[in-house]
């Protein structure tokens, strides 16, 4: 049985675009999140408040984001990896957070400069405070299914993450194919290991990039497995500057074709959110890899 509805949650401004080689204007970041509520999304990761040496893309979060105070009914998470980061999502009113762990310790040095387990240690004060100050908390789990530098992830290696994770108190937990390696059966035994490890299904959501082409058949798995909340980007813009071989994410336009397809509710204005993506398309100097935004511009 598949979901009645779906919840979508964009990526594009965070994800996408700390993924550019050029650093994109604040006012275009902007508007394009401004454009991304007006097509429909309700909730749209805005930036993160990471260190602006280790992503410069994102370097101007506190000039961003109080631009966004006019969007209403719309929650704009923002990333946070330690104290230092909740301390200025705080400052500038951020109601939601996540931080990002990983499976392997590979990407936990490269990507926290911090072990696994140093990075949970990390993660604890900010999701306590953020929590007792009613914040809402995601936590990502990146390298879910495989590492560039590790090559396949075992699924109980992955569990043990998710768990600790979860058990610090995180409302959600997003599963992360950071490259894009995924396969419908791999993202089925996972997150039948994690219900029998007491996860539950309605706090998970799937992360898909969509390197190898297989973002749609492993969200229509996750779908099948009860999964209703799904990652996506404008355009299939993506990728992470700490993973070699990461591509783009799921282009939103793909998954809400095929949730339309399906009769399944999102929410959003498909010929709204591809005139975006067509237009953020412009500003970067080059064509979405989107095929549904491809196949609907040309129309
Ligand atoms: P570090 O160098 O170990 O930091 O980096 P530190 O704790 O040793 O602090 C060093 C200095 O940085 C200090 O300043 C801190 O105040 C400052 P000093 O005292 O030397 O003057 N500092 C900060 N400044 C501003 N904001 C902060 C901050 N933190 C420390 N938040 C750190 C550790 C975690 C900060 C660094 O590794 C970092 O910023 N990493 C972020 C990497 C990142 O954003 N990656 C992309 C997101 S993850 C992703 O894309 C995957 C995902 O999409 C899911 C998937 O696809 O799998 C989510
Ligand atoms: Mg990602």
């Amino acid at each position: 049985d598949l979901p009645p509805r779906v919840r979508i949650h964009e990526v594009g401004a965070r994800d996408g675009l700390q993924n550019e080689k050029a650093v994109v204007p604040t006012e275009v970041k902007a508007e394009f999140i401004h454009r991304l509520a007006a097509s429909g999304l309700t909730s749209i990761e805005a930036t993160s408040f990471v260190h602006p040496k280790w992503v410069p893309q994102l370097a101007d979060a506190e000039d961003l984001f109080p631009r966004l105070d006019d969007i209403e009914g719309v929650a704009l998470p923002v990333l946070v990896p330690n104290e230092r980061g909740l301390d200025r999502a705080l400052a500038l009113g951020a109601r939601r957070i996540a931080v990002f762990g990983s499976a392997t310790e590979t990407f936990a040095a490269r990507n926290l400069n911090r072990t696994v387990d140093e990075s949970l240690a990390m993660f604890e004060p900010v999701v306590a405070r953020a929590k007792a100050d009613k914040v809402h908390v995601r936590g990502y789990l990146s390298m879910c299914f495989g590492d560039p530098w590790e090559g396949p992830v075992p699924v109980h290696q992955v569990v043990r993450v998710a768990k600790a994770l979860m058990d610090l108190g995180c409302d959600e937990l997003s599963l992360g194919d950071t490259i894009g390696v995924a396969t419908p059966g791999h993202v089925q035994d996972l997150l039948s290991e994690l219900n029998e490890e007491g996860v539950r299904t309605d706090a998970i959501g799937v992360h898909f990039h969509d390197t190898y082409g297989q973002a749609l058949s492993n969200t229509l798995a996750a779908l099948q497995h009860g999964v209703t909340t799904v990652d996506a980007s404008a355009g299939g813009l993506g990728g992470c500057p700490y993973a070699k071989s990461a591509t783009g994410n799921l282009a939103t336009e793909d998954l809400v074709w095929m949730l339309e397809g399906l009769g399944i509710e999102t929410g959003v204005d498909l010929d709204a959110l591809t005139a975006t993506s067509v237009w953020l398309a412009e500003q970067l100097g080059r064509p979405s890899p989107s095929r549904t935004v491809r196949a609907l511009s040309v129309r």
